[in-house]
């Protein structure tokens, strides 16, 4: 294997030694398999292709000092993935099965995991998808399960400095009785117009408002929003937005630290009374926001003065992150170590 410069990883595809494979078929999930070969032979009619029956999930493995690789939260990302099967009426795979995938892929990937204290972790993107030829608008009755991994660093190029957003009032991720709360390929191709808009811009990511007024936060091109004022963390409640397994574990960090949590709408304008502001998600993590820009209204909203995530920002990914890479007590039983 190459030397990898486990320091400066962008956030990217990177070949690994092996991915898992799973087929549903006849009704039952078959063995796991495990290939070398990053291409797929696919129906050309399959709906995956046709018809966007998709989806997928993002989580990541740590190593910690003592050398040992750490799952966080999987069982979260297992009934994610199950939800997100449902609601595009895919087969869902089991939760033994999705560990198991899992286990497999970063055990056969091991020399893969960066090392602790890198910055680096081992991205892990599990995937599913109708196999089976159709014609007609129709669910597959074949699935296919694959999981891959990879070795990341932060998903913005700031890392843990302040990013700078902007939001996107011409184009919607999802609507409220839509995929929004699915992770599925399509609310990512709904988001690529607006991403694209303002990265042309000089912004890291778009800023999705609720779809039918537009006056509310909705989440961040990849990840949740969250705001901080007078000690108390405050994020969306929205029907058009990804259920963030990292915001549900800041919640209960916050209010372990005495810091009060909120989820409910919050309006484009609540963004002038902020402390601090920040995206959540595990490719996120915690980034802190150092602008946002209404490039449509000609408003932008500052923060972060001194180039620098705010004090609550920081505190919570310490612990955060902390608890991920096993150096900080895992009082929740979030972590599975990988024997
Ligand atoms: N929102 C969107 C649209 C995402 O793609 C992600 C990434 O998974 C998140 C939020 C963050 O979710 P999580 O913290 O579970 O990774
Ligand atoms: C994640 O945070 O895991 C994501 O899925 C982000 C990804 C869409 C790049």
């Amino acid at each position: 294997m190459q030397q990898l410069d486990w320091s400066n990883l962008p956030f990217g595809y990177m070949k690994t030694k092996y991915n898992i494979r799973c087929t549903y078929k006849d009704g039952k999930w078959g063995e796991l398999e495990a290939s070398d070969s990053e291409y797929i032979p696919l129906h050309i009619s399959s709906t995956a292709l046709h018809y966007g029956q998709q989806a997928f999930e993002g989580m990541k493995a740590y190593k910690g000092k003592d050398n040992k690789v750490r799952l966080f939260r999987w069982e979260e990302n297992a009934k994610r993935f199950q939800n997100s099967a449902e609601g595009i009426l895919m087969e869902k795979v089991p939760k033994e099965l999705f560990l198991q995938a899992i286990v497999k892929a970063v055990k056969m990937n091991a020399e893969f995991v960066p090392p602790h204290g890198t910055g680096a972790s081992l991205y892990i993107r599990p995937l599913l998808f109708g196999s089976s030829a159709e014609m007609g608008v129709k669910a597959a009755k074949e699935y296919t399960f694959i999981v891959f991994v990879m070795p990341v660093g932060p998903y913005f190029k700031e890392g843990f400095n302040p990013t700078k957003i902007a939001i996107v009032r011409d184009s919607d991720r999802a609507a409220p009785l839509g995929t929004g709360t699915l992770k599925v390929g399509g609310n990512y191709a709904a988001s690529l117009r607006g991403t694209v808009k303002v990265q042309k811009a000089g912004y890291s990511s778009p800023m999705y408002l609720d779809c039918v007024e537009r006056k509310y936060i909705d989440e961040i091109g990849a990840a949740n929003f969250f705001g901080i004022k007078n000690n108390t963390y405050i994020t969306p409640k929205s029907p058009s937005i990804l259920g963030s397994i990292t915001n549900k574990s800041i919640i209960t960090l916050a209010e372990d630290l005495g810091i009060k949590t909120e989820r409910r709408p919050i309006l484009v304008e609540e963004l002038s009374t902020f402390e601090e502001v920040g995206a959540c998600g595990t490719a996120a993590v915690i980034s802190p926001i150092g602008e946002v820009n209404d490039l449509e209204k000609g408003k932008v909203y500052k923060f972060c003065r001194d180039g620098k995530a705010g004090p609550i920002s920081k505190k919570l990914y310490e612990t955060l992150v902390g608890i991920q890479y096993g150096d900080i007590e895992d009082k929740h039983g979030w972590v599975t170590i990988i024997d």
